[in-house]
């Protein structure tokens, strides 16, 4: 079903808690800080024009809202689609829709908790933490590749590859097939974009289904021959003779391998921007573990790569004065939340060595991204080698963001380092 959508419209909004901003107005989506400074100022829980639903910016609303269990990702398990005027599945998008019929973002408990821990053994942080010296390793050999050049885009030569390879490698799909992986993780992605066309629908869904259809002859392989990945172990593993049907190992991967690169990149990107534009030396972000751990942080909460994620509400409410009807959706803005003045102190500056550094970035309560612990090693790994390795870069154009407001993430980032 891609991004969630008010279905039915709400009305009687006073005028005075009402925005507009246009998602796909360039202005907008360049630098969609100063419409939330605004809301920050005015109203920082308003009733968005354009997505037709209530959105939360502040940095508390949205960490609550989070982890409040009377809202959620999915609605059909408490009521129907008539009951919500909810139209019926299109069949053109059937390949989409089942990639996305069994993924971790789409489930609530109790299907939510099963899936979860089946996964989540594979990504907590003593697991992971045995990759880094696998991720030094190649971001080294992507600056080895691109270093005797003048410039390069970074997201292309650097910011890409590397998380799309090592989710891949954890999966247990070669390195070479990242950028096949990559090609048709993008495709899907467009789905989520504001008024999806009729072609990009068309397009996801064939890329869903040539993702599909690869990730089948993997199983196949692996139920014959197993290895020590996350596939075969998906396959196998069995709790209580409760076991993950290969449908929902698919829908798995493809969202582990969906998620675990795109917000990455854009991570990666947003970030050497940020660095770059803030003029302070990177010798001194870099200097110990800690200041390296807190560098990423402030990357993520600066110029978060996913800007806003919805809920449902699973019953007639009232949130804080505001009405909502079983089914109505609501935005938590992380992008805004991680800029609120309430919240930060000189919240618009880049600056690394706050105090009082936090951030909505990986989300929280159930849905808090399960991949965490693994992007934080790949940004430090990825910052720290690159200004290593490269301290004199420099942009060499000004960077532009992607026509995809969720996405927050920058289309090139070209740089020099001589
Ligand atoms: C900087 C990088 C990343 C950011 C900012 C990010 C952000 C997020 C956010 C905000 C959510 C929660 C969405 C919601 O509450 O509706 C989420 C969920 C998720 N993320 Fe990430 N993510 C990143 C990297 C990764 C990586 C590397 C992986 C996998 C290897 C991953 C896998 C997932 C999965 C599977 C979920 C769904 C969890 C659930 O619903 O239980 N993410 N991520």
């Amino acid at each position: 079903m891609a991004a969630i959508l008010q279905l039915k419209p709400i009305e009687n909004v006073p005028e005075n808690r009402r925005a507009s901003a246009d998602p796909r107005d360039p202005a907008f989506f360049q630098n969609p800080y100063a419409f939330y400074d605004r809301q920050h100022a005015s109203n920082p829980t308003f009733f968005w024009d354009q997505y037709g639903h209530w959105c939360f910016a502040g940095f508390k609303e949205v960490s609550a809202l989070l982890r409040d269990k009377r809202f959620g990702r999915e609605i059909l398990h408490v009521a129907t689609r008539e009951e919500l005027g909810m139209p019926e599945p299109k069949p053109h998008v059937a390949s989409f829709d089942l990639t996305e019929k069994h993924s971790l973002l789409n489930l609530e408990p109790p299907a939510h908790t099963r899936l979860r821990t089946l996964v989540n053994r594979a990504f907590v942080s003593r697991h992971v933490e045995q990759l880094r010296p696998r991720i030094v390793k190649l971001a080294n050999e992507m600056i080895d590749a691109f270093e005797g050049e003048d410039s390069v885009d970074l997201i292309k030569a650097f910011a890409a590859p590397i998380p799309a390879i090592i989710i891949a490698e954890m999966i247990g799909l070669p390195a070479e097939s990242a950028p096949q992986l990559l090609a048709w993780s993008n495709r899907m992605v467009a789905m989520y974009m504001f008024g999806v066309s009729h072609e990009t629908e068309l397009d996801a869904n064939e890329a869903s289904q040539d993702f599909m259809d690869f990730i089948a002859d993997s199983i196949v392989d692996r139920r014959k021959s197993p290895r020590e990945d996350l596939l075969s172990h998906m396959l196998t593993s069995d709790r209580g003779g409760d076991k993950l049907s290969d449908e929902e190992v698919m829908s798995t991967a493809i969202l582990l391998l969906n998620a675990g690169h795109e917000a990455t990149v854009h991570t990666t990107g947003n970030g050497v921007k940020s660095i770059l534009q803030s003029g302070i030396d990177p010798v001194t972000l870099f200097s110990s573990e800690e200041q390296t751990a807190a560098t990423v942080e402030e990357c993520l909460r600066f110029d978060a790569p996913l800007h806003m994620f919805t809920r449902y509400a699973l019953s007639d409410l009232d949130y804080e004065g505001i009405q909502l009807r079983k089914g109505d959706v609501v935005g938590l803005m992380l992008g805004a939340a991680n800029r609120d003045p309430a919240r930060f102190a000189n919240a618009n500056s880049f600056d690394p060595f706050r105090t009082d550094g936090a951030n909505v970035s990986f989300g929280a309560g159930i849905h808090f991204c399960i991949g965490a612990p693994l992007a934080r090693i790949e940004l430090q790994v990825a910052f720290s080698e690159l200004f290593r390795r490269l301290p004199k870069l420099k942009l060499a154009e000004e960077p532009r963001y992607n026509d995809v407001y969720h996405f927050h993430g920058l289309e090139k980032l070209m740089v020099s380092w001589r």
